[in-house]
């Protein structure tokens, strides 16, 4: 009986050490809140921008692609308007809008298109191996799907994720919310 009982404590160290060891491996290296930093993307001027570099203020992530017909450009225009509602309270918030379409989308052509929104948002793009490691970093879900003509769409996550300044996760704004209740939302982000 007496062996009995130290093989179960055994056990159950060996357990607690496994679990252990298991949440130590997912939030070290380079994460905080369960969403890792490992990813090296471009801005459309061609600097780096790396997980870490989204940190350091509070900030809105979006994920998306320029030749996305509603979702995208209905989006930028909503978070333009947060902006626009926000007037200098605005100037304390980051907005990222980062590109699952690297193939295509080329910062030049990124450039452009944000330019149609508020000149706070900042778009950003990658290679394909790095746009995937911050998509997994998100938790976003995106996949090409191929179209009658040959040419080919994204089908993606569509929540703005509200991000506070330590880079941990305040909450998301989904696809087309009440913009009352967005807005009130992307307040309280500033707030904390
Ligand atoms: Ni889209």
């Amino acid at each position: 009986m007496k062996q009995f009982r130290i093989l179960l404590w055994g056990l159950v160290a060996f357990a607690v050490a496994g679990l252990t060891w298991f949440t130590l491996s997912q939030t070290a290296p380079g994460s905080s809140g369960g969403f890792s930093t490992d990813f090296d993307l471009v801005d459309t001027r061609g600097n780096p921008v790396d997980g870490n570099a989204l940190r350091g203020r509070p900030h809105l992530i979006f994920f998306g692609f320029t030749h996305c017909p509603e979702v995208c450009p209905t989006t930028l225009f909503e978070v333009t308007g947060w902006y626009n509602e926000l007037g200098k309270d605005g100037d304390l918030l980051d907005a990222y809008f980062i590109s699952v379409d690297p193939e295509r989308d080329t910062a030049e052509l990124l450039e452009n298109y944000v330019a149609n929104f508020d000149p706070r948002i900042k778009a950003l793009t990658g290679s394909v191996e790095e746009i995937e490691k911050a998509t997994k970093a998100y938790h976003v879900f995106y996949k090409k799907v191929p179209l009658d003509d040959g040419d080919y769409t994204v089908d993606h996550t569509a929540s703005v994720f509200l991000m506070k300044a330590d880079g941990s996760f305040k909450g998301t704004i989904s696809y087309q919310e009440n913009s009352e209740i967005a807005l009130e939302k992307v307040r309280n982000l500033l707030k904390s």
